[in-house]
């Protein structure tokens, strides 16, 4: 009789995977790959199949920071160019566990909100099934507020620059990885920010660009 219990758990456990989710994670060091940037561009594709793996917390480590990893900690610059340093990105990490939130300083990521919302972000993409297919993808938005400040009208502008930036980044670190994935641009602003929970951030944060990553299947 005593087992039945543990066996419940263990059903229960599997049947809710995002139950088990810590409300922060401390990432590892970006992985160290030995592809030439040359190799990388040669060998980037839009990638829309993917294997069903799941990413080790090295690799999602490894994109975040291509993305908006710190360079330079004396001065907090990042892996990719920010207009006047103002740094207007954030980037939130979609998984089968739930929605994340990376802070490139401490290199960690936060819960934002449990469970896993691939279907939602493929509904959100207009039904872009690559998009739920992939284990993860890499939600880039900007908080408007921190360009604009300096640099007024023209800050869009620089803000939509820059997340092509960190988008390319990411694209082609996924190819050093051996991953692959895909910029998606078309998807209703209103349900990727609900999904992400962007009214609720501190600051009005608008939604930009959308990269699946994953394993392609060859
Ligand atoms: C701004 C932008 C938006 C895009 N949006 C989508 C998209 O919503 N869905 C998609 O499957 N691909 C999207 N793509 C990927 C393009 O379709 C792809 O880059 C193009 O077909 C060239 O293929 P390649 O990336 O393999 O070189 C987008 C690309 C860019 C640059």
């Amino acid at each position: 009789m005593k087992k039945y219990p543990i066996i419940l758990a263990v059903l229960l456990f599997a049947a809710c995977p995002g139950d088990n989710v810590a409300e922060e994670y401390k990432l590892p060091e970006p992985l160290q790959t030995n592809r030439s940037i040359e190799e990388c561009l040669a060998g980037r594709r839009s990638i829309r199949s993917f294997t069903s793996d799941t990413l080790t917390t090295g690799q999602i480590a490894t994109l975040l920071w291509a993305a908006q990893g710190i360079t330079d900690t004396a001065r907090g610059l990042r892996t990719a160019p920010s207009a006047g340093a103002t740094y207007p990105l954030e980037a939130y990490l979609v998984t089968h566990q739930g929605i994340f939130l990376y802070h490139p300083a401490a290199h960690k990521i936060t819960l934002i909100k449990k469970g896993d919302k691939r279907v939602e972000l493929t509904v959100a993409c207009l039904g872009q099934v690559w998009v739920g297919s992939a284990p993860v993808s890499i939600v880039l938005c900007a908080v408007p507020e921190r360009t604009s400040r300096r640099y007024g009208e023209r800050a869009m502008r620089y803000i939509w620059l820059e997340a092509g930036h960190a988008a390319q980044n990411i694209l082609l670190e996924a190819v050093a990885l051996d991953l692959g994935g895909v910029p998606i641009g078309a998807f209703s602003d209103d349900a990727v920010s609900k999904l992400l929970d962007l009214d609720k951030a501190e600051d009005k944060t608008i939604p930009l660009y959308v990269l699946p990553v994953g394993i392609p299947k060859r």
